[in-house]
Formats: C-alpha cells, sequence, structure tokens
C-alpha cells in the first residue's frame, strides 16, 4: 500500500540521544518497510554542532546505523533513507536562525511536523520561534516526556505551547502507549466477550503492573537524579497502562473516546493521604550488586549523580480505583533500576472459588490468574487448575499460552514506528490529551510532596534484586505477594 500523505518531519535535537537510538531507526524502518511514509516525505534535522547536511549524514551513519535491526538493513534502501534527510543548522536559543528553517520547508508539500527531541526548557521558545516565522500553521507538534516537573510546570508549558498551537495539534508522546502489546490489551478486553464480565470487582482479587529494568541510569545521571522514578515511570506509564487496564469500554476507537475513558480512570484514583504514604508507597535506590554475574555500582556513585542522592530509582504503590467496577481492588504498581530482571507485565489475579468441592487444593494461589507479558516475549497467558494424570484428584496449575511472536510471525512494530507514523497520518489516540496529563499530575503529586518534605532516605536495596523488602510487605498485608515470588 501507497500512502500519499506526504510530510516535512522536522527533527529537533537530531544529534540528540533519542534522535540517534529510537526516531531514525523508527523512521527508517518504516522507510524500508515500503509504503508506509510518502515518497515525497523529507526529514529535516536540527542541530548546532554540525557544520552543515554532508556533516550531518556522516553523523547518521555512523550513530544511527548501529541501532538498526540488522534484519532490516539493506544498503540501498539505507541510501534512500539518507536522501530523504536534509539538514538546517539552528541555534535554538536564537530566533532568528528559524527563518533558515522556514525557508528550507515552507515550499515542501503536505503536513509539518515539529517533533521536540529536546529537554523540556526549550519546548515554549521552540514554539514561539516557530510561531514567529508563520510555521504554525498546516503543523502538529510533538512533545517527548518529562512534560515538566509537576502539575505547575507541565501547566505552564501546556499553556505557552497551547497558545501557539490548538490541541489537536499537540501529540504528546507515551512511547509505552505505542507498544504492540499494549494495543493488544485493548484487542483482549474489548474484542473478546469472554474476559470483559470478568473485569470487575466481584472476580478480580488484586491486580499488579511492573515494569522492571536491569538497566541503570546510563548516561542519564544529572536529569534522573532530578527526576526520580516516580515522575520518570509512574505519572506517565504506569498510570496511563494502569487506565488501559481499567478504563469502562470506549463507545469507539476514535482518539476522543478512548482518552475519554482513560480520564475516567485517572481522576477516579484514590487520593493518596499523607499520614497513610508510609503504608501505601515504597521508595527505594540501589546500592552495588551483581545483575547476571556483573558487578554493577550503587546509584550514588553514578556519573552526574549527587553522592548524598534521596531520589528513588524504585518504586512500589497500591493503588485504589475509586469507581463501581474497582472499589476495594488493590492495583499494585511498581517500577525500578538495576532490578534482577527486565520485564513489564501485568498480573490480574481473580478471586478463587467461593466452595472447594475438590478440596483444599483447588484454593491454592498460582491458578486463576491472567499474566500479560509486555516485554521481553509478549505472551498473554492464562492460569487455571487441572487434575493431574493418575489416580485421586490432585490439582495442578497449567497454563493456556498466547505468544505472539509464534502466532504472527512478523509484522511487530517497535513502539516509535507506530507512534511516529500516527503523528505523520494525524491519528491522535495514543498520545496523552492534557487533561489526562494534569490528571496523573495531581494524582502523582501529594506523594512528591510527602516525600520531599519527611526528608526520609529511599530504601536500600541491593542491585540485581527485586527492590526493598517493604515492597513485598506492602503485598504480604493483602495477603498476596509479587508474581516472581510465588515460584
Ligand atoms: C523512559 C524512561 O521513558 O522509559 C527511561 O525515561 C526508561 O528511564 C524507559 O528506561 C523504559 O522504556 P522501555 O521501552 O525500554 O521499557
Amino acid at each position: 500500500m501507497q500512502t500519499d500523505s506526504s510530510f516535512t518531519f522536522v527533527l529537533f535535537g537530531g544529534t540528540g540521544d533519542l534522535s540517534m537510538r529510537k526516531i531514525l531507526p523508527a523512521l527508517f524502518e518504516a522507510h524500508r518497510a515500503g509504503g508506509m511514509l510518502a515518497d515525497s516525505g523529507k526529514i529535516v534535522a536540527v542541530a548546532r554542532h554540525v557544520a552543515d547536511r554532508g556533516e550531518y549524514l556522516q553523523w547518521v551513519d555512523e550513530h544511527v546505523k548501529p541501532h538498526v535491526s540488522k534484519k532490516g538493513l539493506d544498503e540501498s534502501a539505507w541510501a534512500s533513507f539518507l536522501a530523504r534527510i536534509e539538514f538546517v543548522k539552528i541555534d535554538l536559543g536564537k530566533p532568528e536562525d528559524f527563518t533558515q528553517l522556514r525557508d528550507a520547508i515552507q515550499d515542501l508539500p503536505g503536513i509539518r511536523v515539529f517533533y521536540l527531541a529536546t529537554g523540556p526548557s526549550l519546548f515554549v521558545p521552540i514554539c514561539h520561534a516557530l510561531a514567529a516565522v508563520g510555521l504554525n500553521t498546516n503543523a502538529r507538534i510533538v512533545l517527548e516526556k518529562p512534560l515538566g516537573y509537576d502539575l505547575k510546570s507541565s501547566n505552564a508549558i501546556n499553556d505557552a505551547v497551547g497558545e501557539i498551537f490548538a490541541e489537536e495539534q499537540i501529540y504528546r508522546i507515551d512511547h509505552y502507549l505505542g507498544k504492540e502489546p499494549v494495543q493488544n490489551l485493548l484487542a483482549l478486553r474489548f474484542g473478546n466477550a469472554l474476559f470483559e464480565p470478568l473485569w470487575r470487582r466481584e472476580w478480580v482479587e488484586s491486580i499488579q503492573i511492573t515494569i522492571a529494568e536491569e538497566l541503570g541510569v546510563e548516561a542519564r545521571g544529572d536529569f534522573y537524579d532530578n527526576t526520580g522514578a516516580l515522575r520518570d515511570m509512574v505519572q506517565n506509564h504506569l498510570l496511563q497502562l494502569l487506565s488501559i487496564v481499567a478504563m469502562e469500554p470506549p463507545h469507539s476507537m476514535d482518539s476522543d473516546s478512548v482518552r475519554d475513558e482513560k480520564l475516567r480512570v485517572l481522576r477516579a484514583l484514590k487520593p493518596i493521604e499523607p499520614l497513610e504514604i508510609g503504608k501505601v508507597a515504597v521508595r527505594g535506590q540501589y546500592h552495588s550488586g551483581v545483575i547476571r554475574g556483573t558487578a554493577v555500582p550503587a546509584y550514588a556513585t553514578e556519573h552526574g549523580v549527587k553522592p548524598d542522592s534521596s531520589t528513588e530509582t524504585f518504586v512500589a504503590l497500591k493503588v485504589e480505583i475509586e469507581n463501581w467496577r474497582w472499589a476495594g481492588v488493590p492495583f499494585f504498581l511498581r517500577t525500578g533500576k538495576r532490578l534482577a530482571d527486565r520485564v513489564a507485565e501485568i498480573v490480574v489475579n481473580f478471586r478463587p472459588v467461593p466452595h472447594s468441592a475438590l478440596g483444599a487444593s483447588a484454593l491454592r494461589a498460582g491458578a486463576n490468574r491472567l499474566v500479560i507479558r509486555l516485554q521481553p516475549n509478549e505472551t498473554i497467558r492464562l492460569y487455571c487448575l487441572a487434575k493431574q494424570p493418575g489416580e485421586g484428584m490432585n490439582l495442578a496449575s497449567v497454563h493456556l499460552d498466547l505468544a505472539f511472536d509464534q502466532f504472527f510471525r512478523e509484522g511487530q512494530m517497535e513502539a516509535y514506528q507506530r507512534l511516529l507514523l500516527d503523528v505523520i497520518h494525524g491519528r491522535l489516540a495514543l498520545f496523552v490529551r492534557r487533561d489526562e496529563q494534569e490528571a496523573a499530575w495531581r494524582w502523582v503529586e501529594p506523594i512528591l510532596n510527602e516525600w520531599q518534605a519527611s526528608h526520609k532516605p529511599p530504601k536500600p536495596y541491593a542491585a540485581g534484586t527485586w527492590g526493598p523488602a517493604a515492597a513485598s510487605a506492602m503485598l504480604a498485608q493483602h495477603g498476596t505477594c509479587w508474581l516472581e515470588e510465588e515460584n
């Protein structure tokens, strides 16, 4: 299929880490696949420290090519990809430089996409400079996270950007929404009559959502130390996943129907009172440890991190949703760096049978459970009890598996590729609307404030473990445990 939606994709922060690892490789994948990008579509990179197009293409060759999937790399596709790329040298601190950008793109056909892969402090100046040279029409703007540091700063950015671009021109990216399995969660819930009747307090005992990373803060110590896991992962990715798990069925998949339902969940989150924070929120920071046989240093000794830092690299929360569907069901959210494994998954624990005619083993944990593994190895696994072969009625937990890479052998798309195509084609459903973002900040902020006011340091955990013991104790109070603790 050949698309005729022409576009000019302007990439601010053209030599940044995100452009190198994610954005340009994703655009290349879309280019290589054929038919996804109009032939006339151009990529215009903007950077300050590069002399000209030749030097930029050399940089792309050296730095971006290693991040492109080897499967997709053929030299003629790579050469035709480079031919799409133009370059404009701009000092983002000098609004007058934007006339060069205007001259370079004003006669190009199709929609203009401005991708701000820069720090948030540059979002507003870039928007003003674009408006000053008349580039804010026939345009979409993509804002990377973090969008602000708290509700006030995020509102300040949204207000300022909103004076220049209308809400339907603004694409706030949360790359978790672009992941294939998150899309599948919508398909599972709203494409099958099987799960929906069970998806409620009467049948669900608790839900866990985990995003665990083995990686530390890498080269981003400075940024991370001013951010922490609550802002970096919970305010956005985890709350977005939660809202998709818990939302009511939308009446259609159009962007506002889906986003309206997610917003309702975010607004129904039970506020966490300062006095109960110790019971429902755990913050941790990694110390040195060993991950897969390799010793790794403590967070406080990472480059860019203050030695006495009290920034959290781990968060576990008990969250409740105050509505008829979910009242009283605990949602346990957890994320952390330098944990024992890299895994993102959603665990739905259904209630045990009300009376066991089959003996006590029918009440055992480990059955009545749906595990949606987002990464790695995307699978949906339904655990049930079955009779063990042989004499007697002995039950064992067994599972039904749907492994997506075996079922659909090809066609998997990286999150950034899907989201960039959505921006180019004007599909907003997978982008965060301003009111969703505000609701998420509003809920998260009292936790941040309380942590800051209490001056209590985060609880230590050794790298390569599953975080502080307090995170397990929190679940034990509800008679449950994290999934990996059962095995
Ligand atoms: C980013 C965070 O949004 O998500 C990073 O800023 C984190 O700290 C990353 O490592 C995780 O994304 P993924 O897709 O690798 O799970």
